[in-house]
């Protein structure tokens, strides 16, 4: 039996699961579920990631310990995953004993390979994603990858030789086309390796909830060296060495776009060091986003899988593991896996009203009814086939299993639609109900639809296991492996329980999602804010950058300058005159040289941003509160 070891990123314990993580799982579950109905030996890893500064800095902020923080973390992810019905074989956490031990194994065997060394990092640090970045890479004294804050770092660190590695990474990537996918990913991966590595630290010296390198415990190992050793870890390679002979390399990481770098570049040149072979493929999809804007904790735009589910679930009236199926369904067919998508209610109801209620669900409730209206609820035996029928659920079950293979599942889901429509216009056309009861025709068009719906469900299993299972078992056809696709495999003579209709239709054309509110602060926080009108007196653009306007204000008694980062909506010009709201008591700061004495306050995503203004004549300083 030919193996398959598939994996997803780890998650960063401190968040919680939304979206857009729980859609990475999703489709690698549906990927491993798919693998193993064709007859696979699939080891599925999914986990935490949970040595790193931030989730050190929100344990202390918690005022529990760093590792009690992390357990109970740890177990909501777990849980959820479950509830998803993710079928994980192993569920790694990085502070599992025997990663530990693989970590620093790693550590020790590429210092004395002479491919890590001991140097000075004076640099910058993104906390949020646990990167270090040069000077030439900060975006406006920015992280590049999240806008957000960086730290000034200058400390003793272990490095590692990344330099020595660019070439053979290059002669990889020219040889394995399928090392990095989608193919614009390869690409800009094989530019930045040719632009030239640069050796990369791989330790810190100023925090400690980490794993201490072997043989210098003022270190501690870099969060992401530790991170991406999960994957071998996870397959047994400290206890268990058949075990990892068996799966690895890994046939195909599933990771976010945001984290290519780390998988494409820093990942395969760890494994080059040590001497192990390279994973065969690296899946990097795109991003979900949340009704058009980014969905991030720090936005507080943040959709819980669980809240969301439990909500759909009631507004459908559906069973909290159909609305589960229901979003595994609608990540799935929205867009095809790999790229960007939007989140959006409007979309999501269209999607199951017409897809699932309409097409597969009254499918299924047509043929349970008609099969109990003209033959007792028993399956018939069929005396002839419908070329035709036969024919085109053959034709579309091999673009499913292409399209499958090469990870196009809402490609899959196209194929499988067209059956279900199909059989839809097989009803229509040939109207049983004009037929004489009992008659060979009759029970013929009875025994293609259960047959269609049974084939058409086995294809819908990996996305949508629990309906399929429930299904499936009606037509005492669970479990179910490849074989079972076969035309004709249903059994004549079963007795099919009724059902209610699995997803009937919701009669609304809005539906409110709840989304998590950012961690609320008291009244005496917010007190401490002194917010005040300010006039625009005089702006101009910050020399060098296209973002940045030096604006000198008047508060009524005193002026100041504060600087913004809103030179992409607005010009200089037109700011003059504003009576505009600042924050009057915040800390000095100074951006591309310029000293900002406190901070306007602005609406804004992705694309557009809007000043906060006062909408009358108020006197100049006026507090707000
Ligand atoms: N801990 C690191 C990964 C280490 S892997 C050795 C990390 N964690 S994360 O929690 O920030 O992200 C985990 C995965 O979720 C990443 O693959 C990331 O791209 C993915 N996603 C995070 N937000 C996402 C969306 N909005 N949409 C789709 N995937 C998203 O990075």
């Amino acid at each position: 039996m030919d193996k398959f070891y598939i994996t997803t990123a780890i998650y960063y314990v401190n968040d919680t699961a939304h979206i857009g993580s729980i859609s990475e799982v999703i489709a690698t579950d549906i990927i491993a579920r798919y693998k193993r109905l064709k007859g696979f030996d699939v080891f599925f890893s999914t986990g935490t990631d949970e040595h790193s500064q931030k989730i050190e800095n929100r344990a202390i902020k918690e005022g529990i310990e760093p590792q009690k923080f992390v357990d109970r973390e740890a177990s909501i992810w777990k849980n959820t995953f479950d509830k998803f019905k993710i079928s994980y074989d192993r569920f790694i956490r990085t502070s599992d004993v025997d990663h530990i031990k693989v970590v620093q194994d790693f550590f020790k065997k590429l210092y004395e390979k002479g491919d890590i060394y001991p140097g000075k990092y004076e640099g910058w640090y993104c906390v949020r994603d646990e990167t270090f970045l040069k000077d030439s890479d900060l975006i406006e004294g920015k992280c590049p990858y999240c806008g957000g804050e960086v730290q000034k770092i200058k400390e003793e660190n272990y490095f590692f030789r990344l330099s020595r590695y660019q070439k053979t990474l290059l002669k990889y990537y020219k040889e394995h086309k399928e090392f990095l996918r989608p193919e614009s990913r390869y690409n800009e991966i094989v530019n930045l390796i040719k632009s030239g590595l640069q050796d990369v630290s791989v330790s810190r010296k100023s925090f400690k909830f980490g794993i201490p390198v072997p043989f210098d415990e003022a270190q501690t190992i870099y969060v992401w060296f530790d991170a991406l050793i999960n994957y071998v870890t996870s397959i047994g390679f400290y206890d268990n060495k058949d075990k990892f002979e068996k799966y690895w390399p890994a046939d195909l990481h599933i990771i976010g776009k945001d984290i290519t770098r780390f998988h494409g570049i820093v990942w395969p040149a760890m494994l080059l060091s040590y001497g192990l072979p390279l994973p065969i493929t690296i899946f990097a999809h795109g991003f979900w986003n949340l009704e058009g804007a980014r969905m991030s904790k720090s936005l507080g735009n943040v959709v819980h899988p669980d809240d969301f589910v439990n909500k759909f679930s009631e507004v459908a009236q559906i069973s909290e593991d159909i609305s589960i199926d229901t979003l595994r369904y609608y990540l799935s067919r929205e867009i095809n896996f790999g790229q960007d998508g939007d989140f959006k209610m409007e979309t999501y109801l269209k999607r199951y009203n017409s897809d699932l209620a309409n097409d597969y669900g009254n499918l299924i409730n047509r043929t349970i009814t008609m099969l109990y209206k003209y033959n007792d609820g028993v399956v018939p035996s069929r005396t002839s086939d419908d070329k035709e029928i036969v024919k085109l659920i053959e034709g579309k079950k091999s673009t499913y299993i292409k399209e499958m293979d090469e990870f196009n599942l809402s490609f899959a889901l196209d194929e499988i639609w067209k059956i279900i429509s199909s059989l839809n216009n097989y009803i229509q056309r040939k109207e049983p109900w004009k037929l004489k009861k009992e008659s060979t025709d009759l029970n013929n068009i009875l025994y293609h639809l259960i047959e269609g719906i049974r084939i058409t469900t086995i294809l819908l299993l990996p996305f949508m296991p629990f309906t399929g299972e429930m299904i499936l078992k009606l037509l005492d056809s669970f479990p179910v492996d490849f074989k079972d696709l076969e035309w004709g495999a249903l059994k004549s003579g079963i007795n099919v329980q009724k059902i209610s209709p699995i997803f009937p239709r919701i009669e609304k054309d809005k539906i409110e999602i709840k989304v998590d509110r950012k961690d609320l602060i008291s009244y005496k926080d917010f007190n401490k804010l002194d917010l005040r009108v300010a006039e625009v007196i005089k702006a101009e653009k910050v020399e060098n950058s296209e973002k940045l306007i030096k604006i000198e204000i008047s508060l009524g008694i005193e002026e100041r300058t504060i600087v913004a980062g809103i030179g992409k909506f607005y010009s200089p010009e037109e700011l003059i005159g504003m009576k505009i709201v600042i924050i009057n008591n915040l800390e000095t700061k100074e951006l591309m040289g310029v000293k900002s004495d406190g901070m306007l306050l602005a609406a804004s995503n992705d694309t557009e941003l809007s000043l906060i203004i006062v909408d009358r004549d108020i006197k100049t300083g006026t507090k707000i509160s």
